[in-house]
C-alpha cells in the first residue's frame, strides 16, 4: 500500500533525513542518534507531567503521549523522536487484563499458562484494534505535526516479548513458563504467537499510516532463547508482525539526471524497520531475515562483529552501553567514540544505546553525547 501524500514520507519532509537516510542503507555526512527510552524518567519535565497519572491511561491521552514523545526531541536535538507509549497498550485495548506497574513493569490479572488460558486469550478479536486503536492515531498524528523534518519512530513489542509477558505474567527473568510452553504444547504456543503478531503487527502499523517515519519492533526478551528455539518458534511470528508494515511504500525522486527518458523518475522505497533485541548476539542473522531493514544491537557485541555476523550488508543501530552513562565524560567519550569507528565497518550506523536510558541518568550527559556523535561523525 502507497503512504498517503501528506505522510511525511511521501511529501518528502523526512525522507532525506539523516535517521531515514542511515535506515535506507546510505551514510549520511553526520551520523544520526537517538536514544531507546529517550522519552521518560531521566527527564525532569516527564516526571513533572506524570505526577498523578497511571502510565497506561497517559499513553491512551493523545495530547500526553504526543507532549511526552517531543519533550527529549527539544531537550536532546535528537535525529529521531520515539513515539511515547509502551509495548502492551495493544494487549490492553484488545481487551486484556493488564497494567504497569512503577518500578516492576507489566503486571498481568492472570497468567495464561494453559491452552485453555490461550484458547481464551485469543478469542479476543484482533479486529477490535480498527476502533480501539484511535487513541493511538491521534497522539502519533499531533506529534508528527510539530516534529516537522524530525521523524517519528513508531514502535511494538515482538511477539515473544509480549508472549512473556503473558505467560509469566509479569516480569521475569529466565522466562521459563514462556519457553516450557512452546514445547509443552507447541500447538497452543503457535496460536499464541499468531495472535500476538496479529495484535502488535496492527499497533506498529496504525502507528506507520498516522505519520511514523520508521518502525521499530523491541524483541526484549529473545535472548533468552536458543538460535533453533527462535528460528522454529518465535521467528515466523516476528515475520507476520512486520508484514503489517512491509508493504507500506513512499516514493522519492530517482536518479532524474541521468536516466533516460523511458525510465521512472521515481524510485520505490519502504519504510524502514529496524529489530532490536537483548541479549542477541547469536540471533542477530535471524534477525534481519524476519524482513527487517536496519538490525539494532545491544552493548554486548561490538559494532564490527555485528556487522560481520550480519554479511556486513545491514545498516546497524547501536550500541553504546547503558551503563557507562554515569562514567566520568572521558571514559563515556572514549566509548562512544570506539562505537561510532566500529560502526564505520557497517553501510550505514544510527548511533543509539544497547538499551534503554537509565532513569536516573543525567540528561546533560545525553544532550553532550548527542553533540560529540555528530561532531566527531561530521570531521571524519
Ligand atoms: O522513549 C521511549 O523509548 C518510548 C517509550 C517506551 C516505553 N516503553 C515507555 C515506558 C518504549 C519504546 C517502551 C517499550 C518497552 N516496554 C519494552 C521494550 C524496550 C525495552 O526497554 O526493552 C519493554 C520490554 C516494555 C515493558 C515495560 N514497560 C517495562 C520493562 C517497563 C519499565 C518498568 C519500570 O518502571 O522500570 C515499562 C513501563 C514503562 N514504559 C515506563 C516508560 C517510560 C516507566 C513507567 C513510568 O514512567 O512510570
Amino acid at each position: 500500500m502507497i503512504l498517503d501524500a501528506q505522510h511525511p514520507l511521501s511529501s518528502g519532509l523526512t525522507a532525506d533525513s539523516r535517521l531515514i537516510q542511515a535506515y535506507q542503507g546510505t551514510r549520511p555526512a553526520v551520523t544520526p542518534v537517538w536514544f531507546m527510552r529517550q522519552a521518560g524518567r531521566s527527564l525532569p519535565e516527564y516526571r513533572e507531567l506524570r505526577v498523578g497519572t497511571r502510565m497506561l491511561d497517559v499513553c491512551l491521552d493523545p495530547a500526553l503521549a504526543s507532549e511526552i514523545s517531543l519533550q527529549p526531541v527539544r531537550r536532546h536535538n535528537v535525529d529521531a523522536g520515539i513515539f511515547f507509549s509502551d509495548i502492551v497498550v495493544p494487549l490492553k485495548l484488545v481487551g486484556v487484563d493488564v497494567s504497569i506497574v512503577a518500578g516492576k513493569g507489566p503486571v498481568l490479572g492472570k497468567a495464561v499458562r494453559t491452552r485453555a488460558d490461550v484458547d481464551e486469550l485469543t478469542a479476543l478479536d484482533p479486529a477490535l484494534l480498527d476502533t480501539a486503536l484511535a487513541p493511538i492515531s491521534a497522539a502519533v498524528s499531533l506529534a508528527v505535526s510539530q516534529l516537522g523534518s524530525t521523524p517519528l519512530i513508531g514502535f511494538a513489542g515482538a511477539p515473544f516479548t509480549l508472549a512473556a509477558y503473558l505467560v509469566e505474567g509479569g516480569p521475569s527473568k529466565d522466562h521459563i513458563h514462556a519457553r516450557a510452553l512452546m514445547h509443552v504444547e507447541p500447538d497452543a504456543w503457535a496460536k499464541l504467537m499468531a495472535w500476538t503478531a496479529e495484535v502488535t503487527g496492527r499497533f506498529l502499523r496504525a502507528q506507520v499510516l498516522a505519520g511514523a517515519s520508521a518502525a521499530q519492533l523491541f524483541d526484549s526478551w529473545a535472548g533468552a532463547l536458543s538460535l533453533a528455539d527462535y528460528a522454529a518458534s518465535v521467528a515466523p511470528a516476528s515475520a507476520a508482525a512486520i508484514a503489517h508494515v512491509r508493504d507500506l511504500t513512499y516514493t522519492v525522486p530517482g536518479a532524474a539526471d541521468g536516466a533516460e527518458p523511458a525510465e521512472s523518475v521515481e524510485t520505490w522505497r519502504n519504510v524502514p524497520i529496524v529489530h532490536f533485541g537483548v541479549g542477541t548476539g547469536e540471533l542477530l542473522k535471524e534477525m534481519h531475515n524476519i524482513g527487517a531493514d536496519v538490525v539494532g544491537v545491544d552493548y554486548r557485541v561490538p559494532l564490527d562483529e555485528a556487522n560481520r555476523r550480519l554479511g556486513g550488508a545491514v545498516p546497524v543501530q547501536g550500541n553504546v552501553d547503558p551503563a557507562l552513562l554515569a562514567a566520568p565524560w572521558p571514559v563515556l567519550e572514549a566509548h562512544v567514540r570506539d562505537v561510532l569507528e566500529r560502526g564505520r565497518t557497517a553501510p550505514s550506523h544510527v548511533l543509539n544505546l544497547g538499551h534503554g536510558v537509565p532513569p536516573d541518568t543525567d540528561p546533560d550527559v545525553l544532550t553532550r553525547l548527542v553533540n560529540l556523535v555528530h561532531d566527531v561523525s561530521a570531521a571524519e
